[in-house]
């Protein structure tokens, strides 16, 4: 038991994805944060690259987000998500959907990328059972992938630190390679190499057989594990197989959703529409947890068959769609709107890809690699201490005023679409200099 903890005593708190020890022994806080900057604990501005965790796209601050969700919660806090509806729910669907690619008609609320994901794997398997496929249970995910940390998730996710501490897993779950390739290094923009990866999907077939194969869920770009861009033709050729086959095609878009990429969501980018499109983050700026699994009409209306009275899919969340994430997604979404936000991340991302490259060359960097907001800069390990580097570079970058994030050695950014030229300097040029004094 912890002995009388006062309100500052940051003992009871048991961080997420953090080094709790290390952490409480020098935190780091953050107290406000407005536009592109956090205000920190001692009074510093720290310039965001990294939208928060990749969420908050439109900046910080928004007054029609702030203002929606205060309006939101005096008028209806709450309203129950089962049986019963509110206005905002539905028109929050109506107008994810507009934005989506062609297709995507129908949208599902959850409460983050993790419940998003396993709210698509369920959809998938019950999809196939509802056409009479029952058999249709396999899932595939891909090496190096992050779709969230609930057991769906891990399973199909490919990263070791986050399965192997867990058990078995779910049953019936197979990887593609993941699309990472040395031959690619310094990339701008999609690689050249590694279409042929996705004909792993093949091999997966010979081996399980179609009928037993439910989907296959992939990041466009994958981020967690360090942006890994897709070579070109890759989701293409995916698209193409999995169709050929039968099998559902999801399109994880935690982070690619919402402009990231310079379009709403990478499926438009890259002109490849998957069967379904799990969301979450950028919806409501990362203000209010939200996510959504955005489906095609033929998935929606196989489950609307038999009786009309009963439930057609057994599943939901307490707060599907509720009153004051719906309202701060619509603000969110009109935010986007107004300020032509896609269409401005597409515009920057020249400067942005020039200025992430010009890291070539600066001391321990081994590649760099960008795709539309998004930029990574890999380090040479430290021999024995993998993650060591990358790390202290991360805290002297915040010492030095500026928020970038770290998976393993690589560095990664996803800074706010509202940046400007002057961020952008700002930002690759401390972290230059962080690179340059680094051991
Ligand atoms: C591709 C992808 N899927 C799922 C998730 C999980 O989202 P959440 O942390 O909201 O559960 C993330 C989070 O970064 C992600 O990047």
């Amino acid at each position: 038991m912890l002995d009388r903890p006062t309100p500052n005593d940051l003992r009871a708190f048991w961080m997420p994805f953090t080094a709790n020890r290390q952490f409480k022994s020098a935190p780091r806080m953050l107290v406000a944060a407005n536009g592109m900057h956090y205000t920190t604990s001692d009074g510093r501005q720290v310039l965001d690259g990294t939208a928060g965790l990749w969420c908050c796209n439109a900046g910080h601050a928004r007054p029609l987000i702030t203002e929606a969700i205060q309006k939101q919660v005096t008028e209806l806090d709450y309203a129950p998500a089962f049986q019963m509806g509110h206005p905002k729910a539905f028109e929050l669907a109506n107008r994810l959907v507009d934005l989506a690619p062609d297709g995507m008609d129908h949208a599902f609320f959850t409460n983050s990328g993790s419940e998003s994901v396993e709210t698509a794997l369920k959809i998938a398997i019950a999809y196939h059972r509802a056409l009479g496929n029952g058999t249709r249970t396999r899932l595939i995910g891909r090496e190096r992938g992050y779709h969230g940390v609930n057991f769906g998730g891990i399973s199909v996710g490919g990263i070791v630190n986050n399965r192997r501490h867990f058990g078995a897993m779910l049953a019936g779950v197979d990887h593609l390679p993941h699309t990472h390739l040395p031959e690619n290094q310094w990339s701008r923009g999609q690689p050249e190499h590694g279409m042929h990866l996705a004909d792993d999907l093949e091999r997966m077939v010979a081996l399980h057989g179609a009928d037993t194969i439910a989907a296959v869920i992939v990041e466009p770009v994958a981020g967690s594990t360090g942006v890994l861009i897709p070579p070109k033709g890759y989701l293409q050729r995916l698209r193409e197989l999995t169709r050929k086959h039968g099998i559902l095609l999801i399109f994880d878009e935690v982070i690619t959703g919402f402009g990231r990429l310079g379009s709403a969501f990478a499926a438009q980018h890259f002109d490849v529409t998957p069967d379904m499109i799990t969301c979450a983050k950028g919806l409501t700026n990362g203000v209010i947890p939200m996510g959504a699994v955005l489906t095609t009409a033929d998935i929606h209306d196989a489950f609307m068959q038999g009786p009309e009275n009963l439930i057609e899919l057994f599943h939901g969340y307490t707060y599907s769609g509720s009153p004051i994430a719906s309202a701060a997604g619509l603000a969110t979404l009109e935010t986007y709107k107004q300020d032509d936000l896609f269409a401005r991340a597409h515009d920057i991302a020249p400067y942005w890809e020039d200025a992430v490259h010009s890291l070539k060359g600066h001391r321990h960097v081994i590649d760099t690699r960008n795709m539309g907001l998004i930029g990574a800069v890999e380090l040479e390990p430290i021999a024995g201490k993998p993650t060591e580097r990358a790390f202290n570079a991360f805290l002297r970058a915040y010492e030095k005023g500026i928020l970038i994030r770290t998976t393993g050695d690589i560095i990664a950014m996803s800074p706010p679409l509202i940046i400007e030229k002057s961020h952008i300097d700002q930002l690759i040029g401390t972290l230059a200099e962080v690179l340059d004094t680094l051991e």
